[in-house]
């Protein structure tokens, strides 16, 4: 059975354009509970540890350097089916091929500034959540 929760980071671009509010919005409006939420700024190993799967990626110090640019907000979300429908509100992972409607067609700036990130499975969704988050922290809909 498909998890009920994922994480998300919106991303230091779309924070500094303003973009919270209304990105929010659309996360609540596709049925999303909020389940966690703050408003930070990573540190570079912070930044590096959660992307080190990229580490050997040609992007990977781009990435840091971005992720670390300003504060980032990330939130826990939650609803049946989390990750496929939250990858899903995000669009494709460049802007240039997402969908009408989707988080990154409307306010990413390309494949690297793309406004938001969510977790790719339910194992590493739980992993993302507990780096970020302790018990107290969070107010599931779920986990009662
Ligand atoms: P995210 O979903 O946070 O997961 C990894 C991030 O790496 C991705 O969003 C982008 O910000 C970045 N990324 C992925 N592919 C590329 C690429 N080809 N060039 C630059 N950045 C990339």
């Amino acid at each position: 059975m498909a998890g009920t929760k994922t994480l998300t980071i919106i991303k230091p671009d779309a924070v500094r354009y303003e973009h919270i509010g209304p990105i929010l919005t659309m996360i609540n409006s596709s049925g999303f509970h909020i389940a966690a939420l703050k408003l930070i700024r990573l540190s570079r190993s912070e930044a590096e540890h959660f992307y080190v799967v990229h580490k050997n990626k040609p992007f990977f110090n781009s990435l840091i350097d971005f992720m670390t640019s300003g504060p980032v907000v990330i939130g826990i979300l939650e609803k049946e089916n989390a990750v496929a429908d939250y990858r899903k509100l995000m669009g494709n992972t460049d802007p240039l091929k997402a969908e009408e409607g989707t988080i990154r067609k409307k306010f990413a700036a390309n494949i690297e500034r793309n406004a938001v990130h969510g977790s790719d499975s339910d194992e590493n969704a739980e992993k993302e959540c507990n780096f970020f988050f302790s018990c107290i922290e969070r107010f599931s809909v779920f986990d009662k």
